[in-house]
């Protein structure tokens, strides 16, 4: 059963968690229970506190989640009882999440009501666009969002418990300055192309960890976690991964993600 409002704080880079999270906020709103979606990354851990239910949505990367979204997940106040339940979106596999995370809000004192792992199409690494399979993935994926979201209000949803190894998993993504991240920015620098490039600025607002600053065109500096929203998002197309070329994926209409976002 959930306690209202519900606040479910979202971070998607290409845009398939924010779709999720979507899905999810509208089956509740169906329902009659209040519930508000807020950028995980623009938001103060703080003023959770005015939740009656929390939820947390975000991408599946290096099989854990964003360094920034544990950072994120850590700042929570106290929980007190509250209850709280997680959705990530993910191409294939994870393993370094749900465990780990019920057991790092379980002893903040709050109460683990639900988690779900929902696949969508790759945000990464893509060789083709969008087609006929994408869709087929997508409205799975999609229709296990809303199949959740109704178990999360009759109070049938679950948390599972998931052995020591998947603490093992998360710690490989879980800092942004370990190993995994500094060799992927040395092996993937991020690039622009200089002709494609308007100036306007939008990755530079776009970009959940400060990475990019504007000094002509966009300078990337040491801390990128390739979370794809600058890529995926850039009206020129302009931004590219060096030795990984592959066709940039959207999984939400632009005006939506800046609206999301407050960007105007
Ligand atoms: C840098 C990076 C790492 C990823 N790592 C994983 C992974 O470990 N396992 C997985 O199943 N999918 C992985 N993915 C795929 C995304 O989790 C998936 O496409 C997700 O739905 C993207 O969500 P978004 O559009 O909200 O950003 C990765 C994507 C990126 C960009
Ligand atoms: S969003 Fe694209 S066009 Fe705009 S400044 Fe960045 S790279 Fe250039
Ligand atoms: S530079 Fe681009 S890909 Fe890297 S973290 Fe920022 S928005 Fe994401």
């Amino acid at each position: 059963m959930l306690r209202e409002p519900v606040i479910i704080y979202v971070f998607s880079g290409s845009g398939n968690t924010w779709t999720v999270a979507r899905e999810i906020a509208d089956v509740f709103l169906d329902g009659g229970v209040s519930t508000e979606l807020r950028p995980l990354e623009r938001s103060a851990p703080e003023d959770s506190a005015k939740a009656g239910t929390l939820g947390l949505a975000f991408p599946v990367a290096m099989f854990t989640a964003y360094p920034f979204v544990w950072k994120f997940i850590e700042a929570l106040p106290d929980g007190r009882g509250k209850r709280i339940f997680m959705v990530d979106t993910l191409a294939g596999f994870s393993g370094g999440i749900v465990g780990p995370l019920k057991r790092a809000l379980s002893q903040k004192g709050y109460r683990p009501i639900g988690a779900k792992e929902i696949r969508m199409p790759s945000n990464y690494s893509r060789k083709e666009p969008e087609g006929e399979k994408d869709a087929q993935i997508r409205a799975k994926g999609l229709k296990k969002a809303a199949s959740f979201a109704r178990d999360l209000i009759s109070g049938s949803a679950s948390w599972r418990s998931i052995p020591i190894l998947s603490d093992i998993i998360k710690e490989m993504g879980y800092r942004s300055s370990g190993a995994a991240w500094r060799s992927a920015r040395k092996k993937f620098p991020l690039a622009t192309d200089g002709e494609k490039c308007s100036r306007c600025g939008l990755c530079e607002q776009l970009c959940p960890v400060g990475n990019i600053t504007m000094s002509g065109l966009p300078v990337f500096g040491d801390t990128c976690v390739f979370c794809q929203r600058c890529i995926s998002f850039c009206p020129g197309n302009a931004i590219s991964v060096v030795g990984k070329p592959f066709v940039p994926y959207r999984g939400m209409e632009p005006a939506a993600l800046l609206e999301f976002l407050g960007i105007r």
